[in-house]
């Protein structure tokens, strides 16, 4: 079993795989994959509940979600990310929402966009037993704030981003996902602390790398400029549904093969 501690040593050795999961199967499949850990993202919340940004997603539909996943990977390390005000205001709601991931979803760790607010807590919660994974960057849940842009762009967000980066660290938490900032800011954070590194849009120097299995299959419409699909599997549902419809309005489906008879009901009607 894959534990936080682990996952911690692995910083600059073999780099590190995180993809998004947010069902069963496709926890299976990334599990089958060897992928390292598995992150129940929120952003389930565009890409698996309908709506426009993470911020509406509830800790009852992150703990459903999680639930799933962690009951279907058997060797992957299985992160929770925390929702939206789900931590951030009171200390003891935060350490009940984030202890209902691993307590009752499963999960071996919590994932916190993070700030300055997130140290005290991520102290707290690595103190009582629950593994956090700190997010610095672009952190969508503050949209309404920052908008969705590109961070640590000037001299002043990058120090804030290596202060925060050092001071999560310092707190416990065993790794850092660096969203949507410039490479050599990946690269310098990197450097600095001990814990890995998982990039997504931070360049090559990260000990790790995460993305969306949306866009990684291709189940997305979009791929964002710092990502690459590998497969067309929304081309292959399209092709797969629309031939379903087609066989069912020629007729040619169900078959002779798709159906079975009962010679005793011959005479029912
Ligand atoms: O919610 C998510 O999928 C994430 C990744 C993009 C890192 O936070």
């Amino acid at each position: 079993m894959v534990r936080a501690k682990d996952i911690r040593a692995k910083a600059g050795e073999e780099p590190l795989t995180m993809i998004t999961a947010y069902d069963a199967p496709t926890a299976e499949v990334a599990d089958e994959a060897g992928i390292d850990m598995i992150l129940v993202g929120d952003s389930a919340g565009n890409l698996r509940l309908g709506y426009d940004s993470t911020l509406p997603v509830s800790v009852d539909e992150m703990a459903s979600l999680t639930g799933a996943v962690a009951r279907s990977a058997d060797d992957a390390f299985v992160v929770a990310d925390m929702p939206f005000l789900s931590y951030g205001a009171d200390e003891g709601d935060a350490i009940e929402n984030c202890g209902r991931m691993v307590k009752e979803a499963g999960a071996d760790a919590v994932k916190l966009e993070s700030g300055p607010h997130t140290v005290e807590l991520t102290d707290r919660l690595t103190d009582i037993g629950v593994p956090v994974q700190a997010h610095l960057g672009l952190t969508p849940q503050r949209e309404n704030e920052t908008g969705l842009f590109r961070q640590g762009t000037d001299e002043e967000s990058a120090r804030e981003t290596v202060e925060l980066a050092r001071a999560h660290e310092e707190a416990g938490a065993f790794s850092l996902v660096l969203e949507h900032v410039p490479a050599n800011l990946g690269a310098a954070v990197t450097d600095t602390i001990d814990i890995p590194t998982i990039g997504i849009g931070a360049g090559p120097d990260c000990d790790g790398q995460v993305l969306t299995v949306d866009e990684v299959i291709g189940l997305s419409e979009r791929t964002a400029p710092f990502s690459k699909k590998w497969g067309d599997v929304r081309g292959e549902m399209r092709d797969a549904i629309a031939g379903y419809k087609q066989d069912v309005e020629s007729g040619a489906f169900p078959a002779e093969e798709h159906s079975h008879y009962e010679d005793d009901l011959d005479d029912v009607y």
